[in-house]
């Protein structure tokens, strides 16, 4: 089995078509990337001659966020929330999310801007903070320091950012450029063995290396290793007193 990243990865690029296709739609575009794990609720559910419709019906309902469409069976499914759920996708059937996109109006033209999804407006970074072309929809400032996970945390936490929770690949390029392809502390860890990874907004997290997390170390059955990294793309658990650079992010 491939890594998830990487499949994330292709299918965004299989699904670049679509993008064009629907660059129309004035305040959406469809992004392919899957954006994370809230889970799937259904809004509507109807059979549609294409995936033209399906995506228009989803593009006029402001609760859609996701969209399932099967050629075969033309059945096209709306969805709030976002899932990752591959085994809804096949050769015959896609699943896709909705997201915001600046106009041009909107963009925000200073780096130190970012594009407030909530407040649907260009808002200031904090101080010593800084917008990439890569996520216009958040703010990133870099320690001098590497420092251990929580220290890690709480020095995001003292600037009123948190440790970064790259969902979409984009956010991921974007952290691997800032730390330029070190290991880099994400905003995720576990108290006991067996828990179930989750970011700091109580979604899953997606996107581990194969085998990982792998709680490594001389004690199976021991919690060895708490705390999560990104390292070339892909999640890994580790030692939480291990050092590493430190990224904040805000949105
Ligand atoms: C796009 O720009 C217009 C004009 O400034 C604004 O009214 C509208 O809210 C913007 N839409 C989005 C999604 O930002
Ligand atoms: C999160 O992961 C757990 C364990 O794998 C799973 O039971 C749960 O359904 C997942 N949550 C969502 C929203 O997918
Ligand atoms: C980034 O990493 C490369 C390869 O390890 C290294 O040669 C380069 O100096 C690093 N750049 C910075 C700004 O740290
Ligand atoms: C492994 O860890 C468990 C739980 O902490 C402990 O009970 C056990 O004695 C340890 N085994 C070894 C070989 O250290």
């Amino acid at each position: 089995m491939k890594s998830i990243s990487y499949i994330l990865i292709f299918f965004s690029l299989e699904l670049k078509k679509v993008f064009c296709l629907l660059n129309k739609a004035e305040y959406f575009s469809i992004r392919t990337e899957i954006i994370n794990e809230m889970g799937l609720i259904e809004i509507n559910n109807f059979i549609s001659p294409n995936r033209v419709l399906c995506i228009v019906k989803c593009l006029d309902r402001k609760e859609c966020n996701q969209l399932y469409f099967n050629r075969e069976t033309q059945k096209c499914i709306l969805f709030s929330g976002f899932s990752t759920k591959n085994n809804l996708v096949t050769k015959q059937s896609a699943l896709l999310a909705k997201v915001f996109t600046q106009n041009s109006s909107s963009e925000c033209i200073k780096e130190t801007e970012y594009w407030s999804i909530k407040m649907n407006s260009c808002l200031p970074c904090p101080v010593t903070f800084k917008r990439y072309s890569l996520n216009s929809f958040s703010c990133y400032h870099m320690s001098q320091n590497d420092m251990k996970f929580f220290e890690a945390k709480s020095y995001c936490e003292e600037k009123s950012a948190f440790l970064p929770r790259p969902k979409t690949s984009n956010e991921r390029e974007l952290i691997r450029y800032l730390s330029n392809n070190t290991k880099t502390w994400v905003d995720s860890f576990i108290d006991s063995l067996g828990e179930v990874y989750k970011w700091g907004d109580g979604t899953n997290v997606t996107g581990f290396k194969n085998g990982q997390p792998g709680n490594e170390g001389d004690n199976s059955s021991r919690l060895n290793q708490n705390v999560l990294i990104i390292s070339d793309l892909c999640f890994f658990d580790i030692e939480y007193w291990k050092t590493f650079k430190t990224i904040c992010q805000i949105f």
